[in-house]
């Protein structure tokens, strides 16, 4: 049976940046995204008897060795739980970049992991397909459930999990992604990245700092104060990026068209748009707003030289089969 499911990419307002278990991907701290509805993943999986080996294809792109491997290894997972040896087919079709910091492997391990049990024959629940995922990648727990999602850090593998909060339907938020030029795909992957974050001096500090902005933004988001849930992503965007600046050897992944979004974002600032920007490994940089400042914005950003494109996003859905 071919089984396909989409999932959408998320950003994080409180950053997952140090595991505490390699091997399980269990993170030193919680954290929380936003669900990033124009971009998705789109991945089929079929499990028969006749394949000999499995077969991974990105359509439109290439995988690379390495990511087929990792790919392979969550399929070995999907047979593990499911008790079964049969090889697999996979596509996949991102509709935006892969790495980069632009959250391909969450999409991607989210939709592999839904089309994947079910094409298998396991029914899993949210969380149990949310544990799984993580052990793909950890961000992708966050892309099982849909908009705004807290990911428990937990302390083993079954408290590892990732779900939705609860908001007040008055929460506007707005989501501009913002490309800019660079050359080639990331250079230094999360994963690397993340253990080289343990030879930071301020590792154990920004640790605890990341628990101090989950309380904030928690509160923040439920009693809808947007300017403190601006000031939490805008300080865990700096602490991610100084534990990378800081370890050894120092990780710089911002482009010089980066630092330019980030300028304009407190220029405009200051002149009452209240929007505040965020970014993961890689050069892209998350600006959210909201709803009535979103066109300034983008024309605004759009003049600005280095960035090639801005994709304005909304809070998406969560995993889904689409077959
Ligand atoms: O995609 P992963 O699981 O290797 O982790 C990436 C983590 C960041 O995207 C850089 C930050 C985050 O919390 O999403």
């Amino acid at each position: 049976m071919k089984v396909k499911a989409k999932a959408h990419p998320n950003i994080a307002m409180v950053k997952y940046w140090g595991k505490a278990d390699d091997e399980l991907r269990l993170p030193m701290n919680s954290s929380i995204s936003i669900t990033l509805d124009k971009l998705w993943t789109v991945t089929e999986v079929e499990f028969d008897k006749r394949f000999k080996e499995d077969k991974v294809v990105l359509s439109g792109g290439d995988f690379s060795k390495k990511e087929r491997l990792r790919v392979v290894r969550h399929l070995d997972r999907i047979r593990g739980m499911a008790g079964v040896d049969i090889k697999a087919r996979v596509v996949t079709r991102n509709n935006f970049k892969k790495a980069s910091g632009m959250a391909s492997s969450a999409s991607g391990f989210a939709a592999l992991s839904l089309a994947g049990s079910k094409a298998v024959g396991l029914n899993l629940s949210e969380k149990e397909l949310s544990v799984l995922a993580r052990l793909g990648s950890g961000s992708a727990c966050r892309s099982i459930p849909g908009g705004i999602v807290i990911w428990h850090k937990g302390s083993d593998n079954k408290s590892s999990y990732a779900e939705s909060i609860k908001i007040g339907k008055s929460l506007d938020i707005r989501v501009l992604l913002i490309e800019v030029d660079q050359d080639g795909e990331k250079e230094v992957g999360s994963t690397r990245g993340m253990d080289l974050a343990k030879t930071s001096p301020y590792f154990t500090q920004a640790i605890k700092r990341a628990e101090r902005n989950l309380g904030k933004i928690k509160l923040a988001i439920r009693l809808n104060k947007w300017e403190k849930i601006g000031e939490v992503v805008e300080t865990e965007c700096f602490r991610l990026h100084v534990l990378a600046m800081t370890s050894k050897p120092a990780i710089l992944y911002w482009e010089p068209a980066s630092l330019r979004i980030m300028n304009k974002v407190f220029e405009l600032r200051e002149k009452g748009i209240m929007a505040y920007f965020t970014a993961d490994a890689g050069p892209h940089i998350h600006v959210i707003c909201k709803r009535k400042d979103e066109k300034q914005l983008m024309s605004e950003l759009k003049k600005l030289v280095g960035v090639k494109q801005v994709i304005s996003c909304g809070v998406g859905e969560r995993a889904r089969l689409l077959s």
